[in-house]
């Protein structure tokens, strides 16, 4: 096993409805270990429902595991706090307040700065996702894809060690999710996070992965590691998705993802 990693994933199993009768419980989660460095951009990608999110929220400390651990920087996890910072796919901005204003609300937890500095920050998150102008909008007045960069940059506000974003693209449309997936990218080696982002969208997990971690169906094991930067680098432009190295890996990854659906012998 891997030493000092940044957060690590030991042997994890998740039984759903294992405190009812015997023979009630779903297992989920099966037996599943992996580590992130820091600063990597980790992808989980599988079949509907086979676990992902569950593995996500027990990392994140919403779910606990039926068995194994995860550490982030050497600490157990145990909760959830803000060191880890999650962005999910239903936009979830609070409508009353304006765009600075949800970001600010990032900021409510730190302990560590004073109003001054929790408004600098608002203010330079605002900038980071590109919302300059929109600060004094209500939510409900920009669209879904402006909601996501004001959760992105909310969840960055708190200072969290990892990101963790379950499908947070899922519900736009193809151009915007394209336009987010760069901006997502500059902002994480920017902040240099590590993060991992949960999708079931084969070319938007090679476009975004420093590492594909390739899920089974329910329940979850890992299949394969696919080391995207070691072939494509960390650099990601719009004319990554049309070089051969990514058509490649795209391919690959296809196949694997078919496999696991049951959409191919
Ligand atoms: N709280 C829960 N109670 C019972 N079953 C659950 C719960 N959460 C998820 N599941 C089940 O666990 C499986 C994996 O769910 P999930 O992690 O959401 O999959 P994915 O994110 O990969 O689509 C699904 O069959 C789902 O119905
Ligand atoms: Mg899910």
């Amino acid at each position: 096993m891997k030493q000092n990693c940044f957060v690590d994933v030991r042997d994890v199993y998740k039984d759903f409805g294992s405190d009812g009768p015997a023979g009630g419980a779903i297992r989920v989660i099966d037996g599943v270990s992996m580590t992130i460095d820091e600063g990597e951009f980790i992808v989980y990608l599988g079949p509907s429902g086979c676990g992902k999110t569950t593995l996500m929220r027990i990392v994140g400390g919403l779910e606990t595991a039926s068995a194994g651990e995860v550490s982030l920087a050497g600490e157990i996890v145990t909760g959830p706090d803000r060191r880890k910072g999650m962005v999910f796919q239903a936009y979830t901005s609070f409508p009353w307040l304006t765009v600075l204003e949800n970001i600010r609300f990032g900021t409510r937890y730190r302990d560590d700065i004073g109003k001054k500095e929790k408004d600098d920050i608002a203010r330079h998150y605002l900038e980071l996702v590109g919302l300059k102008d929109y600060g004094d909008f209500y939510v409900n007045r920009i669209s879904g894809g402006m909601r996501q960069r004001v959760a992105i940059a909310r969840t960055l506000a708190a200072a969290p060690e990892i990101l963790l974003m379950d499908e947070p693209f899922g519900a736009l449309d193809a151009q915007t999710r394209d336009f987010l997936q760069e901006q997502l990218l500059r902002i994480c080696r920017l902040e240099r996070k590590a993060a991992i982002f949960v999708t079931h969208d084969v070319e938007e997990a090679v476009f975004l992965a420093d590492r594909v971690i390739m899920f089974s169906a329910r329940p979850a094991t890992i299949v394969e590691e696919i080391h995207v930067t070691n072939e494509l680098g960390k650099e990601r432009t719009e004319e990554t998705k049309e070089s051969e190295v990514f058509f490649h890996l795209r391919n690959h990854v296809r196949d694997l993802m078919r496999k696991q659906s049951g959409l191919k012998g």
